[in-house]
């Protein structure tokens, strides 16, 4: 049988910080409703010639690097984004893999939102354990500065730029195998959060009129409260079907888009402040490249070690949603 292990992880964070102090002089706003509000102090925001692509290439780099696997024997590349490089196509999978210097591969975008990283685990785990695919490198990068409405303090405090990777392979070792994975979506609250313009939705006058403001908007309150009910049933529903505690998983990785949801998934699930992993703070919401970034910084400093047990779990437009029980399983 063939299973699919979780062998290693790769980030990047663009060096420009915008701070929350930088906010308060472009809207109204303060540092101390920010903090209080969501935990954000900073995000990191590309630079104007740097792209989703750019970002995703160098945390591939280092998930290639740290999973001793070559880079020819990578046979799919799959990129999360809600912020592609272009509108259409070509798809920044196919942009990054070019870039990596990757022939023969199967590329393709997929589109979930903040949940786009537990989306692609979810494909790179079924093309493996299907048997049409070896080694997946998947991706999730943002650029999300470029669709966020700088007038808009309801959603410009809350999101920043980045990218996190990660390489899932082939195992016939099912006590390195990523467990479970939970995924879904419900078009029914689509309104709460989306980019209204631009797409094939608008009509063709108003796509030219509003091309410049292909903007997200967000119900924000709204969001929060379907947010917390999700996260949490998504998880308890998870962490039953495979009969497994939260106290026997060793790093919950949520979403990171409020402090104050993922205090609130943590507490219903009476999971300590050890247990769950934090980096709201330093990088506000990268939607799909969040919970890579959370991951790497784990990695980096050193408190993620094989063969332990990671959570994941996310939420974002669309609605969608996700959880995944995954060890870290690197190549001995
Ligand atoms: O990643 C995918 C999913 N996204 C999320 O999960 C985001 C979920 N939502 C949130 O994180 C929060 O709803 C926000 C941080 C966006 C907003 O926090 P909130 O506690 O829900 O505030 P609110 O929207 O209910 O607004 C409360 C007040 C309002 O003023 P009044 O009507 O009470 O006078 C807002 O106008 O806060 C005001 N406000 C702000 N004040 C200062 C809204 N944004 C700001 C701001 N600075 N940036």
């Amino acid at each position: 049988m063939a299973y699919a292990a979780f062998r290693s992880i790769g980030a990047y964070v663009p060096s420009k910080i915008l701070s929350n102090e930088d906010l308060s002089k472009m809207v109204d706003t303060t540092d101390d409703w920010i903090t209080k509000r969501t935990g954000i102090k900073e995000r990191h925001i590309a630079a104007e010639n740097e792209f989703t692509s750019d970002m995703g290439v160098k945390a591939a780099q280092k998930a290639i690097e740290r999973s001793g696997i070559d880079k020819s024997q990578i046979d799919m590349v799959v990129c999360a984004t809600i912020s592609p490089d272009y509108f259409c196509m070509p798809s920044t999978a196919t942009v990054i893999s070019t870039k990596l210097g990757l022939k023969n591969i199967t590329a393709f975008d997929i589109s979930a939102a903040c949940t786009g990283f537990v989306y692609i685990l979810s494909i790179a785990k079924a093309f493996i354990e299907a048997g049409m695919k070896k080694n997946v490198l998947i991706i999730g990068a943002e650029k999300l500065s470029a669709i966020t409405d700088y007038s808009d303090r309801g959603t410009c405090i809350l999101f920043g730029d980045g990218a996190g990777a990660a390489i899932i392979s082939v195992t016939d070792n099912k006590d390195e195998a990523i467990i479970d994975i939970h995924t879904g979506a419900d078009g029914e609250f689509a309104d709460l959060l989306m980019t209204p313009n631009g797409g094939s939705g608008s009509a063709h006058d108003s796509l030219e009129q509003e091309a410049g403001s292909c903007f997200m908007q967000m119900k924000g309150n709204e969001t929060f409260k379907v947010a917390v009910k999700t996260l949490t049933k998504d998880v308890v529903e998870i962490l039953q079907d495979n009969n497994i505690q939260s106290s026997e998983v060793k790093h919950f990785v949520p979403h990171q888009a409020n402090l104050r949801i993922i205090k609130a998934v943590g507490d219903a699930l009476k999971l300590q402040d050890e247990q769950v992993v934090l980096t709201v703070e330093k990088y506000g919401n990268t939607s799909g490249a969040s919970i890579p970034m959370a991951i790497n910084d784990i990695y980096e400093s050193g408190k993620l070690k094989a063969g332990e047990l990671m959570l994941l779990d996310a939420f974002g437009g669309g609605l969608t949603w996700g959880s995944a029980l995954v060890p870290f399983s690197p190549l001995k």
